[in-house]
């Protein structure tokens, strides 16, 4: 299905910014309804998320604290150096950066300059060599259930039907099964994958499978989502989709987003804020908010202001696109 009244603008949501080349826009999927996922089925049951402790305050001189979201993410002079045979990789940094509660920042940036690297040290998968990071004012020291992270691939298990993919966070973190089971199948919903519940992962599409994927995420009620290029294998269509309910998502969730994507347009369509990255080690280089209105609908590639938002971004790849 195409588009009705397709905006006249040269930009695709999926359009790399090393390949230009991509399909035209096309119709995304439908938008789901208000999911019940506002109640918040694991909060409900669980209780609340473990508050962390008070911020301190960066500042000496004896002044209030400012309040720091749960989902608030910081990065204080953050580096960090692979160690390989070959000698050391200077991968990433020094990155200085603050994401505010409910923010949605997309990372931009070449190939190899380690935006994936700030994902995972965001994600305590890795421990940055130097400096500091915190999230709602505590320190990130491990992968917790504070964070939600969604890869280019959902690397869903095989052998595990779509329920049971979705619930494993709640198996690895020891929730209580029948409230996570209850979200489970609201966040099935959330997707537009309800029905789906007792297929396989072999029986789903690219998109459906990273939908499951989004929904495995979502499901400890994380304070932060951490997404790597996560429509990137996507084919254009099922991509506009996809990226069309995250924004729904976010929108009725105002989760903090790090959202790493290698197109512009995806980057401008679905973020307040765009990190740019220089080539390895990465640094940002430069911190971009267009100030877009939302909601953001396939009406918006066609404004003057998204393209020139992007006309804006395009200037730091002109060599790789060219
Ligand atoms: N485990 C590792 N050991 C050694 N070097 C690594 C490792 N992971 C990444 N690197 C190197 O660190 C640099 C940054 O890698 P990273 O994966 O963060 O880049 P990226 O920006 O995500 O790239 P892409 O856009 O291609 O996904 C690269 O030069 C890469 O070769
Ligand atoms: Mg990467």
């Amino acid at each position: 299905m195409r588009t009705p009244g397709r905006p006249k603008s040269e930009s695709s949501l999926g359009e790399d910014v090393a390949q230009r080349q991509e399909g035209p826009i096309t119709t995304p999927g439908r938008l789901k309804s208000e999911s019940s996922l506002g109640e918040d089925v694991a909060q409900r049951q669980e209780g609340p998320i473990t508050t962390p402790g008070r911020p301190k305050s960066e500042s000496s001189l004896g002044e209030e604290p400012a309040a720091v979201g749960h989902g608030a993410l910081s990065l204080k002079d953050v580096t960090l150096t692979y160690p390989t045979r070959r000698g050391a990789i200077h991968a990433l940094g020094p990155v200085d950066l603050d994401i505010e509660s409910g923010e949605f920042v997309a990372v931009l940036g070449p190939s190899g300059c380690g935006k994936s690297t700030l994902l995972k040290l965001a994600s305590g998968l890795l421990a940055p060599t130097t400096g500091r990071l915190t999230l709602g004012g505590q320190p990130v020291l491990k992968p917790s259930r504070r964070t939600g992270v969604v890869f280019q691939k959902p690397l869903l298990l095989p052998w595990k039907n779509v329920q049971d993919n979705v619930l494993l966070p709640a198996t690895t973190l020891g929730l209580p099964m029948p409230a996570a089971r209850e979200r489970a199948a609201a966040l099935l919903k959330l997707v537009g994958l309800d029905g789906y519940a007792g297929n396989y992962p072999g029986e789903l599409s690219g998109g459906m499978q990273q939908r499951v994927g989004i929904a495995r995420m979502l499901l400890p009620d994380p304070d932060v989502l951490l997404m790597d290029e996560p429509f990137a294998a996507l084919d254009a269509l099922t991509r506009e989709a996809l990226t069309l309910e995250l924004q729904r998502i976010w929108s009725q969730q105002r989760k903090s987003v790090l959202f790493i994507t290698h197109s512009i347009p995806e980057a401008v369509f679905l973020a307040d804020r765009i990190l740019v990255m220089s080539p390895r080690p990465g640094r940002i280089v430069e911190d971009y908010r267009p100030g877009l209105p939302r909601p953001r609908t396939l009406e918006t590639l066609g404004d003057a202001a998204f393209n020139a938002a992007c006309h804006h971004l395009r200037r730091h790849f002109s060599h790789e696109a060219s």
